[in-house]
């Protein structure tokens, strides 16, 4: 491909974490931009934990049109905004802020969104038929959270290792109960799916291929936010139990596209495949 040159209008967005060196964003957008041949680009910022302020006051007025942001800055690029979005508010946390050109920063989150995209990919799949239960009660759980409860999720399970966190996580929301890690099963009876959104099994560690899977009924489905590796322990053992699977790679395609749509004004095209695109870049 031959590089292509950057106009005085060139439509500049870009991704802020530390680090971002892994971040497959780039490559998604990337992809999107050429393929519906605008003038943009999208730049990973590499910022440090002290510089995530100076670096948000710096990009007021819009001239870098906004950025996605990822860990560890997810908390406060809320903080930090002058208006936020409902879910961004519920999830205490925002993964896409924009550069308004008056100057004011507004914060949104499409992560949970993108969750339900990804959810909504397994044939018939209906938020509203049964329990969903979350695994986990830190940030990607709150996040999930308050996107089910926001799509009217019928009720959620949350199931956490230490109880207290996930008992302080269903008093932020409607319709939400508490589990102790121990009443897993408990949990997953006549539930419609199971959303791991701990950081076990991350990088293969501490996977959970383990859970009492069987208490599911059939047609439940299984997902993990986890996409490193693809197909976690949770994944694989769902696989071999004849239920349906989720991974976390959809939901990070999903979030992108209203992100896209945000920075460059157009809905994220439908080719190339940016899921083989990625599965490439993982290996
Ligand atoms: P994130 O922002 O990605 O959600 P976090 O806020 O640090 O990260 O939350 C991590 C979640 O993963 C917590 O729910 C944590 O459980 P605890 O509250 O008990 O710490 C959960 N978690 C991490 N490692 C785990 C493991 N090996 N088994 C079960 N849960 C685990």
């Amino acid at each position: 491909m031959s590089p292509r040159l950057l106009s005085g209008q060139t439509l500049v967005a870009g991704v802020v974490g530390r680090p971002v060196r892994h971040s497959l964003s780039p490559a998604i957008h990337s992809a999107w931009i050429a393929a519906a041949g605008i003038d943009a680009a999208y730049v990973p910022f590499p910022v440090p934990e002290s510089g995530f302020r100076a670096f948000v006051e710096g990009m007021r007025g819009g001239v870098v049109r906004g950025v996605n942001v990822t860990v560890p800055y997810k908390e406060d690029a809320l903080t930090l905004a002058d208006e936020a979005d409902l879910l961004s508010r519920r999830s205490g946390a925002a993964n896409l802020l924009l550069f308004r050109d008056d100057g004011r920063v507004e914060a949104r989150n499409t992560d949970g969104p993108g969750m339900l995209e990804a959810l909504n990919t397994a044939p018939g799949f209906d938020v509203k038929a049964g329990p969903v239960v979350l695994l986990g009660a830190g940030g990607a759980a709150r996040g999930a959270g308050a996107a089910l409860v926001g799509s009217d999720a019928a009720e959620l399970r949350i199931v956490n290792r230490t109880w207290y966190k996930a008992a302080g996580l269903t008093e932020a929301f409607p319709r939400t109960y508490p589990f102790a890690w121990e009443d897993m099963a408990k949990a997953f009876d006549g539930a419609v799916a199971v959303i791991n959104a701990t950081t076990a099994g991350l990088g293969g560690e501490n996977d959970l291929s383990g859970l009492p899977l069987e208490a599911l009924p059939s047609g439940a489905v299984v997902m993990d936010m986890v996409y490193k590796p693809l197909e976690t322990g949770l994944l694989k053992a769902a696989k071999a139990a004849g239920l349906r699977t989720v991974d976390g790679l959809s939901m990070l395609i999903n979030q992108a596209r209203p992100s896209f749509e945000a920075f460059y004004g157009i809905p994220a095209p439908a080719e190339p495949d940016v899921r083989a695109l990625c599965l490439e870049r993982l290996g």
